[in-house]
Formats: C-alpha cells, sequence, structure tokens
C-alpha cells in the first residue's frame, strides 16, 4: 500500500481522475471499477473536464459500480444509476451498454449477485477499482464483520451507515435498509484499486484503515492484503496518519509517481 497526501480535497480528487486518465490511454478497454458519494463528485468533475477539454475517450471503457440499494429503481434520484448518469456516464462519450451496477429491483437478489460476479469475470477482471471510505470503515457497501472473502452479495447496513446516508434522502425514513455491494473478496481481486478520503471526518478511520490491525470490523483494513493499493488523501483525511514522513517522500521520490508531482 502507498499513501499519498495532497494539500485539498480538489487536488486528492483531481490526483485520482489522473490516474484514472493515465490508465485509460494505456488501455481503452479498461475495466474500471467505480464508486459513489459525495467524495467522489469531484473525481467525476475532473473526469468530465478532461474530457471536454482534453478529448479523454471514453468510448470503449466499460465500468462496474461497487454496489445499489435495494428496491430503488435507475430512475430513483437516490439511486446509484441515477447518481452515476448524472455525474459521470451522460456528460461523457461512455457507452451505457457498457456500464454496469447491481440490480437492486431484481426479482431474484441472489441470482442478481451471482450473474454480476459473472459479468465482472467474463470482462476480464476489474483493472483499476476505485473506493471511497465510510465513517465506519465499510468500503462499497461491506459493513462490520463482513468476510475478507465474501463475493457480491446483499447487505444489511450498519447505524452508521443509515445516519451517514439518510440525510441525502428527501424523507430519510424511506432509505433502504439493504444494499448489493461488492464483496470484500471481489474488490480483493481487482488488479489496482485506488482508495480516496478527504476531510477532517475521515481522519480517524483513515488512521484506523492505513495502519490499524487487519480486523473484519473494519473492511477497509482488507486493502492492506491488496497487492497493488493506492491511498489518496488530503491534509485534513492524513491528520491522524503516524507515517506521513514516510509517506510524503515516497510520492515524491518513486518513479510511479513522477508524472503526478
Ligand atoms: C458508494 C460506496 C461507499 C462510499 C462511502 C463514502 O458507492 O461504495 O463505500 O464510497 O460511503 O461516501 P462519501 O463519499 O459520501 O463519504
Amino acid at each position: 500500500m502507498d499513501v499519498v497526501i495532497q494539500p485539498t480535497a480538489d487536488a486528492a480528487c483531481r490526483l485520482v481522475a489522473r490516474v484514472i486518465a493515465g490508465e485509460l490511454r494505456r488501455k481503452p478497454h479498461l475495466v474500471l471499477g467505480l464508486a459513489t458519494g459525495a467524495t467522489m463528485e469531484g473525481v467525476y468533475r475532473e473526469l468530465v473536464r478532461l474530457h471536454r477539454e482534453e478529448q479523454l475517450d471514453f468510448s470503449r471503457c466499460r465500468t462496474f459500480n461497487l454496489d445499489e440499494y435495494i428496491g430503488l429503481t435507475p430512475a430513483d434520484p437516490n439511486s446509484y444509476h441515477r447518481f452515476m448518469r448524472e455525474h459521470f456516464f451522460d456528460p461523457v462519450n461512455m457507452d451505457l451498454r457498457q456500464t454496469h451496477l447491481p440490480d437492486g429491483c431484481a426479482a431474484d437478489l441472489d441470482m442478481e449477485c451471482r450473474r454480476y460476479e459473472e459479468a465482472i469475470r467474463r470482462a476480464g477482471g476489474i483493472d483499476l477499482q476505485i473506493l471511497g471510505i465510510g465513517k465506519a470503515g465499510h468500503i462499497g457497501f461491506n459493513e462490520p464483520l463482513s468476510a475478507f472473502r465474501s463475493r457480491t452479495r446483499v447487505k444489511a447496513l450498519s447505524p452508521v451507515t443509515l445516519k451517514q446516508n439518510a440525510p441525502q434522502f428527501v424523507d430519510p425514513s424511506k432509505m433502504p435498509r439493504r444494499a448489493i455491494t461488492m464483496g470484500v473478496g471481489t474488490i480483493l481481486d481487482t488488479s489496482r484499486c485506488l482508495l480516496l478520503a478527504t476531510g477532517a471526518a475521515k481522519a480517524d478511520i483513515m488512521a484506523r484503515a492505513v495502519e490499524g490491525p487487519i480486523t473484519a470490523m473494519i473492511s477497509a483494513t482488507a486493502l492492506q492484503l491488496h497487492p497493488r493499493c493506492s491511498v489518496v488523501v488530503d491534509e485534513d483525511a492524513a491528520a491522524r496518519l503516524q507515517g506521513v514522513a514516510y509517506y510524503r517522500w515516497t510520492f515524491e521520490n518513486e518513479p510511479e509517481w513522477e508524472a503526478f508531482r
């Protein structure tokens, strides 16, 4: 794992977008794993800018989102289908047939989870997975005690997640209590992971996720086992990390980051 600290949330989002752009230019058929949430909005804003101003081409890119609420149709304003179309898919030249999110309205949810895993497998696996982190350390909707070998499945949302996301709903009492999410094992199988966290509210959980003991209570600690995972944080989210001097040195000196300094 390596940790990249950027001065602001904007700079952190731009760096993540530039990594995605770099991978896409190298491999136009990139299989990109995507996340939703407030943190990601800045990343999508920058990708849209790169598409408009620098002709970044998404036409051959394939995408798989981490999760979707159960019971929300794609047209629902709170669905992740809708979030993705609004913030990313519609403003760029994405082929919608190549975008994938779990169907939270499927009649047979277990079959839908198996279908989703199979679709990822048929695409050749995920090349680059983008992740946010919840206040209690979930990645996707892998709530506390998610098995590290778990695959895409239905998961009950924890009280912390319900509290974190309910304000986004017009009527918070209508927030679904379950979601389909890629499993921790599905995420660990991706070729490369980028976890983005910004803001002081994420400082505690980032210290535990990156430098704390590996535990199923905090799904993000599983990323310590991933062979190629980078964590991108702003100064606020980095505030409680112990090893910042080392992280800054590696970012300034490792050839992998040369193009991003
Ligand atoms: C959403 C997802 C979640 C979010 C996390 C952070 O697709 O996978 O794990 O990334 O809850 O959300 P924000 O960015 O709203 O704090």
